[in-house]
């Protein structure tokens, strides 16, 4: 089913695995909350049009766990088939049951998450399992080898971090290489209006090896057109189970969005687009990790590919306008 010569396709790091250059996550969309038939559509038309890889976590809905439920009835039901074309990724760190295990980083945390993600993604492995976000109060070492040890399971072909800073992220990496457990990837979020990666963590992943995915490389929406004149009802920002708040949605952030968008605009692209090429430029990121709400949406972002070149003088003008000069 996937026109793979639809995609490019970038090197993870220094792995033998490549990845699409747009990806898709589903941590909207895709809950008990939505409708089924739409999230179906999306993964549809995403691996037809060459998407291989699909990005989940044990919280994702609402409510907690429901998108894994649901990408797990599209592969039964739609993909039946296609599993050995397909990089699925799930992740734990964040709360998801009461008590004191259901959070964190601890063993007994991660590997019960990862049985409970594989039972509802009705999976017998994951290609990358996650670490969500460090947790200060557990041993680094205890949660890499929680990971180490769902590879050795088999429950997982590579391992990934997410949320980690470059410092913690070498300490991960030393104790992973001396266990010998394939880690793949660091995720960590990447805008326009979020450059902290560039402050470390690309060099660390450059030093290291690891592939690089970042998420929300369009600010959840508000690198687009959309929100230029209101918040549109459909839009993430209207919505009561979105994670965008209206009030994100400023004068100020505004008047940033629509000079880059008169950038965009003059290189042929819309401004989600460029915001897509953008993160991209970087050798050191392998994938950008959008979400979508419609179709239309998936199939623009996948044509950012086509344009991904900039001239000194656009970055140099988009930093002007994100420095607020
Ligand atoms: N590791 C972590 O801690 C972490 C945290 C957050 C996310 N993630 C991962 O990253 C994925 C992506 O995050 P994200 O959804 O925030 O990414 P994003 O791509 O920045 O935002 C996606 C939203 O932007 C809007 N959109 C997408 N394409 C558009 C287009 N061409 N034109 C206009 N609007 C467009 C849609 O919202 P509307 O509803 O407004 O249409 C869509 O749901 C998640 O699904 C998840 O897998 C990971």
């Amino acid at each position: 089913m996937p026109q793979y010569d639809k995609m490019t396709y970038r090197r993870c790091g220094k792995s033998g695995l490549a990845l699409p250059g747009i990806s898709l996550g589903l941590w909207h969309n895709f809950g008990g909350v939505d409708r089924f038939e739409n999230g179906r559509d999306l993964v549809i038309r995403a691996f037809e049009l060459g998407i291989t890889h699909f990005d989940l976590a044990n919280n994702y809905g609402p409510p907690p766990g429901s998108a894994e439920e649901t990408f797990g009835r599209i592969l039964k039901e739609d993909l039946h088939g296609y599993r050995d074309q397909l990089i699925i990724s799930t992740k734990a760190g964040y709360e998801m049951w009461p008590g004191p295990y259901g959070d964190g980083g601890s063993r007994k945390y991660l590997l019960a998450s990862l049985d409970q993600s594989l039972a509802r993604l009705g999976l017998e492995y994951v290609d990358v399992f996650y670490h969500h976000r460090p947790d200060s109060e557990t041993p680094i070492e205890e949660s890499m080898m929680a990971l180490d040890q769902a590879v050795r399971m088999g429950k997982a072909l590579y391992v990934g971090l997410s949320n980690y800073s470059a410092e913690a992220t070498k300490r991960a990496v030393e104790i992973l290489q001396s266990l010998g457990t394939p880690y793949l990837l660091h995720q960590p979020q990447y805008s326009m209006f979020d450059r902290w990666i560039e402050d470390g963590l690309l060099d660390t992943l450059s030093e290291t090896g690891m592939g690089c995915i970042v998420f929300s490389p369009l600010a959840q929406g508000l690198l687009s057109d959309k929100y230029l004149s209101g918040i549109p009802d459909s839009s993430r920002a209207a919505n009561k189970h979105g994670f965008l708040q209206r009030d994100a949605v400023t004068s100020e952030r505004m008047r940033q969005v629509e000079n880059l968008n008169g950038i965009a605009l003059n290189r042929g692209q819309t401004l989600a687009q460029m915001a897509l090429a953008w993160v991209l430029r970087h050798p050191q990121v392998t994938s950008a990790l959008v979400g979508a709400s419609s179709v239309r949406q998936i199939e623009e972002n996948v044509a950012a590919l086509d344009t991904l070149n900039f001239s000194s003088d656009e970055l140099g003008s988009i930093d002007q306008i994100l420095q607020g000069n």
